[in-house]
This record gives structure tokens, C-alpha cells and sequence, in this order.
């Protein structure tokens, strides 16, 4: 039995679907979904963790806590305290020092319980999902934070696919994979890309990082490390490339115009 976190976000959602195609017995955790697989549990609240990780072979652990903080990743290790394993989704440049700041330092705090843990540990660090451009309306110019920092974008399908292949295998324990997609490209490249998968124009404007997070209400925490990020990316520190996902699953990574094509139909209603 896996338990997959985060079992209605990008990621999880594609490790559900994975999961399920395979026929592999899993638990989809949620605070409110509710339906055939699905566990309702909440990081916040430790009883509904035991609840949801009763009896697990391996947990996939996805955090998305409103301020950047280690808590839902430790409250999850120490309800799962006799799970044999845990693939948990981090993020690329953690632990980096980057601007007197060090990178994703909550993920780092839950990478090292993870790797100090009895625990057959696997951790994904991928760089940006290609999905990040669903969150954009089309009619408006599509803010650009990063300029002409490239990132080889990854496709949330190919993540959920390594992720599976570390629950499912023990080829992965005690291994850190920085994920890439296959291609250096900047945002403008991306916004080019999916304007001629869409045959729909696409217009971008610089702006910066700081002010356009601000005015979206995020907790000032949060907008710090964003900017971190981006200012780390801009220094071209996610300007990098890496097999793990060709190597691990014996093809080629998928493109973000493979992505593009294959999700023009979550576009249409924006145009
Ligand atoms: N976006 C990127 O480009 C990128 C790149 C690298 C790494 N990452 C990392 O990827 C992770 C996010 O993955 P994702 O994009 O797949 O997540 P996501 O789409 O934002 O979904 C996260 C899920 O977590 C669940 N959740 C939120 N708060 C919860 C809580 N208190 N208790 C239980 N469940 C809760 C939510 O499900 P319910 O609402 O159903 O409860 C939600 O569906 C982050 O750790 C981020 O740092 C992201």
C-alpha cells in the first residue's frame, strides 16, 4: 500500500494515475476529497496523519505549507515511524547559498531528517513544471520574472514517473535526483512554444519578481524565497541539464512542447 500526499496536486495527481494503471494498491491523501482511495488527513493535525499512514509500504511526500517551513514534512515523519519508505518531492537549488540566503532551506531541514531517518529515502529535486503556465491567463500579457534565465522546465508526468519508480523499486533508496526536462529555454521561449502549439498570440512582460508577488497578497515569507529563487535562476543557477530522467526511465524527457500539445485543451478556455 502507497500513500501518495498531495493526491490532488500536479504532481500526486500523475502518481495516482500512474499508480493506478499499474494496479498498485494506494491511499490518495486529501484534506477534503473525498472518493474510492481517498484518505482525508490534514499536516496539521498529527491524528489524521497516523490515520492516513496506518499500515504503508511507502509514503510520496508533497508540501505545500503556506509559509515556507519544514512542519508538515517532520509532523508526517513522525506519524510514519515504521514506514519502510518515503520519496519525498523537493525542489532544485535547495541548500544553495545564494544572496546570504540558503536556497529552499525548508525542504533542506526535511531532506536531512529524511536522510538522518532509518528510513529508504529517495529525494526529487526538479526544476520549474512546465505546468507553472496553467496558472496564467492568455488574454493578459504573461508576467516574466526571469528574463533571460534558462531552465530546462520539467513535465509534472515525467516527475510522477520517477516518483513511482522509487516507490515502487528499492534501486532508488538513499538517492538525491536533480530532475530536468531536456532543453534550456528562457520564459519568452516557453511563452513562444506554446503560441504556436495554440496558434494563439502570446505576449509577455518583464517585471519584477518582488512587486508582482507582493500585489498577489502572498505571506512575505513566501515572497522572499520566491525571489531568492528567481534571483538564483537569473544567475543562472538552474541553467543546467541532467539524465536522471532518461537514465531512470529508459526514455528520452519529455519537451515542454510535448506538454504544450499534449494540454491544449486546459488552454482554451483562457482564449
Ligand atoms: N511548481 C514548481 O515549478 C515546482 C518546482 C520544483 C519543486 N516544487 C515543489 O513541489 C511541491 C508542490 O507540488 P505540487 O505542485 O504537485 O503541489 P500542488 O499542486 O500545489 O498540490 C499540493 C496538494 O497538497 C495538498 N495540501 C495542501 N496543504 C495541505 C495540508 N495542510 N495537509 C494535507 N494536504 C495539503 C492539497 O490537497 P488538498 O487541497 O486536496 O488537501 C494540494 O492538492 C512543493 O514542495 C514545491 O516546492 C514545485
Amino acid at each position: 500500500m502507497i500513500l501518495v500526499t498531495g493526491a490532488t496536486g500536479t504532481i500526486g495527481s500523475q502518481v495516482v494515475r500512474l499508480l493506478s494503471q499499474q494496479g498498485v494498491p494506494y491511499r490518495a491523501m486529501s484534506r477534503t476529497r473525498t472518493g474510492p482511495n481517498y484518505v482525508n488527513a490534514d499536516f496539521t493535525d498529527p491524528a489524521s496523519l497516523s490515520a492516513a499512514t496506518a499500515g504503508v509500504d511507502a509514503i510520496f511526500l508533497v508540501t505545500t505549507p503556506p509559509t515556507p517551513t519544514p512542519d508538515h514534512d517532520l509532523a508526517l515523519l513522525e506519524a510514519a515511524k515504521g514506514v519502510p519508505k518515503v520519496v519525498k518531492l523537493s525542489a532544485n537549488g535547495t541548500g544553495e547559498r545564494f544572496g546570504g540566503e540558503v536556497m529552499g532551506a525548508w525542504h533542506l531541514v526535511a531532506e536531512q531528517a529524511l536522510e538522518a531517518s532509518d528510513l529508504a529515502w529517495t529525494i526529487l529535486r526538479p526544476t520549474s513544471f512546465a505546468s507553472n503556465f496553467l496558472a496564467y491567463s492568455l488574454t493578459d500579457p504573461i508576467p516574466d520574472m526571469l528574463g533571460p534565465a534558462q531552465q530546462a522546465v520539467v513535465d509534472p508526468r515525467d516527475v510522477a514517473a520517477v516518483a513511482v519508480e522509487a516507490l515502487l523499486t528499492n534501486a532508488h533508496a538513499g538517492h538525491r535526483y536533480d530532475l530536468t526536462g531536456p532543453d534550456l529555454l528562457t520564459f519568452a521561449d516557453q511563452a513562444k512554444t506554446l503560441e504556436r502549439v495554440l496558434n494563439h498570440p502570446i505576449t509577455t512582460v518583464d517585471v519584477d519578481a518582488g512587486q508582482t508577488l507582493q500585489a498577489t497578497g502572498m505571506p512575505p515569507e513566501a515572497i522572499q524565497a520566491v525571489t531568492t529563487g528567481v534571483a538564483w535562476a537569473r544567475a543562472g543557477g538552474a541553467a543546467y541539464v541532467t539524465s536522471h530522467v532518461p537514465t531512470i526511465l529508459n526514455r528520452p524527457a519529455k519537451t515542454f512542447e510535448q506538454w504544450a500539445t499534449d494540454h491544449q485543451d486546459a488552454f482554451t478556455t483562457m482564449r
